[in-house]
């Protein structure tokens, strides 16, 4: 799949060779703009804003034609670039230069820098073969001479310290100083303490996703923890032209789920393998992430800053171009959702904008689930047809419509699987099937499930979307966002991504990828206390409806079951009375918080008609099916008790 080239005839943008929009294209259907700069001719170059084709296909034309976006300063008043070393008086020009040594910690940076490889776009490796392997060479020289010593004979450093493990056992420790000992009390309330799993609610419920491992248990192969990626389909889109495509449509490899290389399939056991893709770098002792709170980094030479700005997402340059420790959260999350490199981004918004952007054609036609998170819908029914991508919204669940409205002039299909916030499930493999056929790529936003419960990229799709403000990061205290795809897929997106610039702080990618050491854990919980609330919601007599895919009832159970591990932590359910009853519901719960977002430890109450959802028209929230008495759950860690007592008064009192 190929992003966003920039085709010097225009192709893929609505414009012709001559730079003239191509009859046909979707401005031509939707709405002619006067394109001359007069108002009334409809064919020349329009003078309203810019689309993105046009912007990008005359900057590659050589950037005389593009539309200036600020007068330019007038040639005697331009300024030369001002780099450090020219300001200063060129190579020796440094402060830090004017006497006779180079001051003691630049000379140590220098050295580490004369480590630094070229930009190849590989990852890093060491002798082995190993990712990090020159940071972990470096390692040497920030331990000082003992350190290198120990470091070249492969030794770990030795603790002088006394360790935990010094202070005795655990129960002695208790006793000591752990809060169970400082606060007896501290359970006595009436907040549970965690409870073990109870059994299902209703005869004949479904087992939970930690039982229903049936035709997704499979033999362990090869994979954990070599960190060997698996054979992923490697699809580039080819553009009408490409010599790609000449050949017709290629042949799909057949696709042995999980591939080798998933976190399901290797020799660990899945929570084991989820902590494993978070493991610290091998360069250092400690546990934890390194932050490198770096946006620039010093250069070696001119002609090293010209190989970093000519380089696919180089590590240590700038921070919009990457990040050694956004590298690292990317670097997991590619690992536990079967992919082979990811993308992360400040936001999940930020994440799917950039893949939108990147892969619609002007004139081109986007097909969606007409159930989505109300930001992306809004995004391609709003702002994306400015730019002359429609998008065509079918039912999630009605692959027969998926069949009939892909076709040649799809540039993407796009699915949320669960949707937001009416747990719509779409067969991502029968659609994959469908829309592979036809050359098009399949993105999913994998958000409401997580990698835990489903890898659509074993499933068939080609690039998966997080917002990792959920459950990635998984507290409430972050907002990131990822793509997930094969590597050419995101080197060609990273382009796109450089130009909007949604890099993520290294703070954030250090939460979020803390955050992922507990995800596992942390969603098997949550799933299992949704299933419970469902099943305890199904039952009360003030709801009138539950969508959760572990009820039978659920038009998407079926498929759930077979795609996903676990059934997911949202539930989403109707109370009679409309508006006011469910805010009045919702502002009755004392363990449950209100507020938006999902997938933390804490449980978030929300009212779509009224906060998520309310940008959309009444007409597009009727079409979506948001009823005005919805009420969405996001699952936490409490006690299922706890939050069971807690929705049933707040039931009562509406
Ligand atoms: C399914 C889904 N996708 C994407 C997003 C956007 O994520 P962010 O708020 O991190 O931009 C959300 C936010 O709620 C979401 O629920």
């Amino acid at each position: 799949m190929a992003g966003r080239g920039w085709p010097a005839d225009g192709r893929g943008c609505g414009l012709a060779a001559d730079g003239r929009r191509q009859p046909g294209s979707a401005d031509e259907h939707t709405r002619r703009r006067p394109t001359d700069g007069s108002a009334a001719d409809p064919d020349g170059p329009h003078p309203g804003p810019l689309g993105i084709g046009d912007r990008l296909v005359r900057r590659k034309r050589g950037g005389r034609a593009r539309r200036p976006l600020r007068p330019r300063a007038s040639p005697r008043r331009r300024r030369e670039p001002r780099h450090g070393r020219e300001r200063r008086g060129g190579r020796r020009g440094r402060r830090w230069l004017a006497g006779s040594a180079p001051a003691p910690h630049r000379a140590r940076r220098r050295r580490c820098r004369r480590d630094r490889e070229p930009p190849t776009g590989e990852p890093r490796r060491d002798r082995g073969g190993r990712r990090g392997g020159d940071r972990r060479a470096r390692a040497g020289d920030r331990r000082g001479r003992a350190g290198r010593a120990r470091a070249a004979a492969g030794a770990r450093v030795r603790r002088d310290r006394p360790t935990r493990r010094d202070q005795g056992p655990p129960a002695a420790r208790d006793r000591r100083g752990s809060p169970r000992a400082r606060s007896p009390c501290a359970l006595d309330g009436d907040r549970r303490r965690p409870s073990p799993p109870r059994a299902p609610h209703r005869e004949g419920a479904r087992p939970g996703a930690a039982d229903r491992r049936g035709p997704r248990a499979r033999p362990s192969g090869p994979g954990w923890p070599t960190r060997a990626l698996g054979r992923l389909r490697r699809r580039r889109r080819a553009r009408p032209g490409d010599p790609a495509r000449a050949g017709g449509r290629r042949a799909r490899p057949p696709r042995d789920r999980p591939p080798e290389g998933s976190p399901v399939s290797g020799d660990r056991q899945r929570a084991t393998a989820f902590l494993e893709a978070t493991a610290s770098e091998e360069d250092h002792d400690g546990l934890g992430l390194s932050i490198e709170q770096s946006a620039t980094w010093s250069l070696e030479s001119a002609e090293q800053g010209a190989a970093f700005a000519q380089a696919k997402r180089p590590e240590e340059f700038y921070a919009r171009w990457g990040n050694p420790t956004v590298a690292r959260f990317e670097e997991a999350l590619a690992d536990v959702e079967s992919g082979e490199a990811a993308l992360a981004a400040s936001s999940g918004m930020g994440a799917i904008a950039t893949a939108l952007i990147d892969q619609a054609r002007e004139g081109e036609r986007i097909v969606a689930q007409n159930s989505l998170y109300s930001a992306t819908q809004e995004m391609m029914a709003r702002l994306l047809p400015d730019y002359g991508v429609e998008t065509t919204f079918l039912p999630g669940t009605d692959v027969d419509r998926f069949a009939d409205e892909i076709t040649e002039d799809t540039s993407l299909v796009y699915l949320e699987t669960p949707s937001n916030p009416l747990l719509q499930v779409a067969d991502v493999e029968a659609i994959s099937d469908i829309a592979h056929e036809r050359d098009v790529p399949v993105f999913v936003d994998n958000t409401f499930a997580s990698p835990v419960n489903q890898r659509p990229l074993e499933l068939g799709a080609d690039v998966v979307l997080h917002s990792g403000t959920k459950f990635l990061a998984g507290h409430s205290d972050v907002t990131a966002g990822a793509i997930v795809a094969d590597r050419d897929t995101i080197e060609s997106m990273w382009t796109t991504y450089k130009m909007l610039g949604p890099s993520l702080a290294p703070n954030d990618a250090f939460l979020a990828h803390r955050g992922m050491k507990t995800l596992e854990l942390r969603v098997q919980r949550q799933n299992e206390t949704a299933r419970q609330l469902a099943a305890f919601l199904d039952d009360h007599p003030l709801v009138t409806e539950v969508y959760h895919p572990s009820l039978e009832t659920h038009p998407g159970h079926d498929v759930a079951a077979r795609q996903m591990d676990g059934f997911g932590a949202i539930v989403s359910f109707e109370v009679d009375g409309g508006v006011e009853a469910g805010r009045r519901a919702l502002e009755s719960t004392e363990v449950a918080t209100l507020g938006v977002s999902l997938g933390g430890v804490e449980t978030l109450i929300q009212h779509p008609a009224s906060m998520t959802h309310a940008p959309l028209s009444d007409e597009e929230r009727r079409e979506a099916g948001i009823a005005d008495g919805l009420i969405r759950l996001s699952v936490g860690i409490e006690d299922v008790v706890d939050l069971e007592t807690d929705l049933d008064q707040a039931l009562e009192s509406m």
